[in-house]
């Protein structure tokens, strides 16, 4: 029947609900393209997490809307993601002729709100908004299974929606609503469906992971679900994203010793190596108790492999905070990292300390030094592989070079050697000639 572009920004949080969009959709006869030119529903998933992100909205509306006003057949544009709740009816004013504004909440409703902003004429324009937040009692996860993951090597798995904590700097608790916690046995079901259609790899995902299920009675809690996928056959590695180190309890970390499947690599936003900074950002948790989580990592599962997120430049942010989140970067030796210069976001708590707002410039020297540090750590990490032979899990064929396929290891390193493409979906112990900041290169491992 139709067709159906959508333009996918932030996290795998939007990119898993483009997935569902589509899988949802598809009951329709909705086919997905690649082309905005082509589409008859073109849907923009959106991420207010920091600024820059919230203004590609704007370039990329702008767009869609001369497509829809210079195409002679009814095209219907729509905003979804944290945008659409954040801004809701203050879209469709702005821009007269969009003609759905939909939050991350309504997606499971996604079929009868494309229908009902509809229309059957050129250019006409209806307006239709859902930003109605859904509790415990009343949301639905779409269990139908995204047609672009099956088959992949990799695919994810919601577990959870929207966020309880209130750290300060982020919008994501009034973007994405309170924290509802999927049914166990549904994400098993799903992760059985998948493996089904060929996946290796299994990343659950939610905002807050490690308080999955708390609030259910009776429910699995977080590491309870790790040891269910794992016992699903056919599933080769477990991945999980992200996790709060706060949360980081005793009994994922004991997961760590039991479960080969899951894999050597953690994402554990730290956010600043200040405890000073961490109490104003209400985090929960000191410098010396993330430490204290680091090790006892390390100690169930000595391959670890950490990654973070840094903010720079929060409100109050001294040179001396600042140096405890450069020599954090140091102790714990994050073998990568995303980090941020802090930005303003509506209605967020921190707002209120920006009478001690740290200068742009400054924020900005912080950010430069922290990952030309990154950097270096990162490719020190990755040439010290050489020589090493890695089980790595293939995913494709390399971007770059015919004849060379790309995969990763347990511990999230990128691997380029040379194979053939019948190797995707399978794991092949590769030897490591060379490491690089992002990726490392390898042959086949050769046995005597
Ligand atoms: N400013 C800068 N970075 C932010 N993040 C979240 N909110 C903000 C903000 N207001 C970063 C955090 C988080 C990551 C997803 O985005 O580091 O872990
Ligand atoms: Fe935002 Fe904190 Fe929730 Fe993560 S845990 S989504 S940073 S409020």
């Amino acid at each position: 029947m139709g067709k159906v572009f959508v333009q996918t920004f932030g996290c795998q949080m939007n990119v898993y609900d483009t997935g569902k969009i589509h899988a949802l959709l598809g009951k329709d006869g909705y086919e997905p393209t690649e082309s905005m030119d082509d589409a008859d529903v073109i849907i923009v998933n959106t991420c207010s997490i920091r600024e820059k992100p919230e203004l590609k909205l704007h370039s990329f509306l702008g767009e869609a809307l001369k497509i829809k006003r210079t195409q002679d057949r009814p095209v219907t544009v729509a905003v979804a993601g944290c945008v659409a709740q954040q801004e809701g009816d203050k879209l469709l004013k702005r821009y007269r002729e969009l003609d759905l504004v939909f939050g991350p909440d309504a997606v499971p409703r996604v079929r009868d709100l494309v229908s009902a902003a509809g229309s059957e004429v050129p250019r006409a324009t209806k307006q239709v908004l859902d930003t109605q937040f859904l509790d415990l009692d009343t949301y639905v996860f779409a269990s139908d299974l995204d047609p672009a993951s099956e088959g992949q090597v990799g695919a994810f798995v919601t577990i959870q929606k929207g966020c309880d904590n209130k750290c300060t700097f982020c919008i994501v608790p009034s973007t994405r609503g309170p924290e509802v916690s999927r049914p166990s046995d549904q994400i098993v079901a799903e992760v059985q469906a998948l493996v089904d259609t060929g996946v290796r790899e299994i990343t659950l995902i939610g905002q807050n992971v490690n308080s999955y299920g708390l609030k259910v009675a009776g429910e699995r809690t977080f590491a309870q679900l790790l040891y269910a996928v794992s016992d699903v056959k056919g599933v080769e590695r477990i991945r999980y994203t992200t996790s709060h180190p706060r949360d980081m309890g005793p009994d994922v970390i004991q997961a760590y010793r039991d479960l080969p499947k899951l894999t050597s690599h953690l994402h554990l936003p730290v956010q600043s190596g200040s405890s000073r900074v961490l109490r104003r950002m209400k985090r929960f948790y000191t410098r010396e108790r993330f430490l204290d989580v680091v090790e006892q990592l390390k100690d169930a599962r000595p391959d670890i492999v950490l990654s973070t997120d840094f903010i720079v430049g929060f409100p109050g942010e001294s040179d001396e905070d600042f140096e405890e989140t450069m020599t954090l970067l140091d102790i714990v030796g994050f073998e990568s990292s995303f980090s941020f210069k802090y930005s303003q976001r509506p209605d967020t708590p921190a707002l209120r300390l920006l009478k001690h707002e740290v200068p742009h410039d400054v924020a900005q020297a912080r950010l430069m030094r922290l990952q030309a540090r990154q950097r270096e750590i990162s490719r020190q990490a990755n040439e010290a592989l050489a020589g090493q032979t890695h089980a790595v899990l293939v995913e494709g064929p390399s971007r770059y070079d015919e004849g060379v396929v790309c995969g990763r290891t347990s511990t999230f390193k990128i691997v380029n050697f040379p194979g053939s493409l019948d190797q995707i979906g399978h794991t092949v112990d590769v030897s490591i000639i060379a490491g690089f900041t992002n990726s490392l290169r390898g042959e086949p491992a050769l046995f005597a």
